[in-house]
């Protein structure tokens, strides 16, 4: 069981408004734009969708999906959403699930009331190459990629990308993700620093991380506590769990193909008491919700492999998979016979997971980049209570005060979550009742969550 190879978890698992038509009559972006997709009911906004060639010669290419704010767009800034993984699609998850304009239902697309280009022009992109519809010609490079690989194309994805979008290219820009996405999103980011060194092209104002991957071991090892609170193990499988063989100590000797007889042991006591039907991106919800919540599947190895998946025939897959939703989209299958959530070619290289990336986060805030972390706190998979440990200990080896104290903020007149904020730079929220992908199932506390991160101020205090 502990041989299996990771590519088998990843399968288990107004006059403004008419002179911006004009320029999009011209501009290089229009082989990309999306007549309309197969179901979609009328909006007013614009989609494009499309690849970005990274490379010529190794044959790379990028998949995007990219919607216009629903209201004049051209005062509305750029926001980037990433997923995670590694090899999870930022289309499939991101957009089509969480906070994009619409979600599938069976045949047709229904709006999603709280979708964040109501606020700003999001931009969806599959990455690395070898996720969803991004790919390579040459499958050697499925088997090099790590987070390294991924930064560098992110970067060269996003320069090239203006090159379609030149309106966008100074653009008040926000980069934002979820899961994985917390080593993707900081080390893009200082890469833009780095890049802007040589020549100003990114309007970096912000960060914003769902329940991310920052220090593996703070991350993982909260999980012990999380299920153990929430009544998932028993009191004698937490002090094993604390023990004779941590999370992080598991994945670990996981990832090096030789998981000890101890750690094997605690873990299967672990399996059983928490049960395959308890969704641990959730712990309250249902299972089953759909495969497309399953995109961190791959940072969190399963005991149990999941070869069941009862929701395989999910609405998102269904749709994406569709022939005329691939051609609306502009999108081509290479070297898979399917779209996928998560890729299964990927061969990414998981070490990777234990780089920490909060230190790069806090040269980020040290260089004045606002950051929000934020977590969905029903997630076990990353607590809320490492991310909040993580938070703290960042705003104190940077020696930033407290500028608003913990507390709780408002959604309507219901407790969206609690919040607080250190030297007005670097922010930590929870979403009350959200799941790892706290959109998906909070999408109207998420989107007031969003609208302030744009905005730069604090979360509602009352209501
Ligand atoms: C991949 O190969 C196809 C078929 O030869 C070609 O049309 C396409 O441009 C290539 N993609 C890239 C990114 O070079
Ligand atoms: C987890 O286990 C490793 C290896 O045994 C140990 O070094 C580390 O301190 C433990 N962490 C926690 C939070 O228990």
């Amino acid at each position: 069981m502990h041989s299996l190879s990771w590519r088998t978890i990843a399968t288990a698992t107004a006059l403004l408004h008419l002179c911006f038509y004009m320029e999009a009559e011209s501009s290089p972006s229009l082989p990309d734009k999306i007549t309309k997709l197969p179901g979609q009911p009328h909006v007013s906004f614009q989609q494009f969708s499309g690849y970005v060639t990274l490379d010529e010669k190794k044959q790379r290419a990028l998949f995007y999906y990219f919607v216009e704010a629903e209201i004049d767009p051209a005062s509305k800034p750029l926001v980037l959403w990433l997923n995670g993984g590694p090899g999870c699609s930022s289309l499939g998850v991101g957009a089509f699930s969480e906070n994009g304009p619409f979600r599938p239902s069976g045949e047709v697309l229904i709006r999603n009331e709280y979708s964040w280009n109501r606020e700003a022009n999001m931009l969806y992109l599959e990455t690395p190459v070898g996720v969803g519809f991004s790919y390579s010609n040459d499958t050697n490079n499925y088997v090099t990629v790590d987070d390294k690989i991924t930064g560098m194309d992110n970067l060269v994805f996003l320069k090239r990308w203006f090159l379609k979008f030149p309106q966008y290219k100074h653009r008040e820009l926000f980069i934002t993700g979820e899961s994985y996405a917390g080593h993707y999103v900081p080390q893009l980011a200082n890469l833009m620093i780095q890049f802007n060194k040589k020549e100003k092209l990114f309007n970096l104002k912000g960060l914003a991380l769902g329940n991310p991957v920052l220090e593996f071991a703070t991350d993982f090892n909260s999980r012990a506590e999380y299920f153990w609170s929430h009544g998932l193990i028993s009191d004698s499988t937490y002090r094993l769990f604390t023990s004779a063989c941590n999370y992080s100590r598991y994945v670990s000797e996981y990832y090096r193909g030789s998981v000890s007889p101890v750690c094997s042991r605690v873990m299967n006591q672990v399996s059983r008491e928490t049960s395959r039907f308890v969704d641990k991106y959730d712990v309250t919800l249902d299972v089953c919700i759909s495969s497309v919540l399953s995109q961190s599947k791959i940072i969190s190895p399963q005991q149990v492999p999941e070869s069941i998946d009862v929701c395989v025939e999910d609405e998102t897959v269904n749709y994406l998979n569709r022939r005329d939703v691939r051609k609306a989209l502009h999108a081509r299958l290479v070297g898979v016979k399917r779209w996928a959530v998560c890729s299964s070619i990927l061969d990414y290289e998981l070490l990777d997971v234990e780089i920490p990336t909060i230190s790069v986060v806090g040269s980020l805030v040290e260089a004045g980049i606002p950051v929000l972390v934020y977590s969905g706190d029903q997630d076990s998979v990353i607590p809320l209570t490492g991310s909040r440990k993580l938070v703290d200990g960042l705003a104190k080896k940077l020696q930033l005060d407290t500028t608003v104290p913990y507390r709780v903020w408002f959604e309507g007149k219901q407790v969206g979550g609690w919040t607080q904020v250190y030297g007005n730079i670097l922010s930590f929220a929870t979403v009350r009742g959200a799941s790892h992908e706290a959109p998906f199932s909070q999408p109207e506390r998420s989107f007031v969550l969003f609208k302030a991160f744009l905005e730069g101020r604090p979360l509602p205090e009352v209501f």
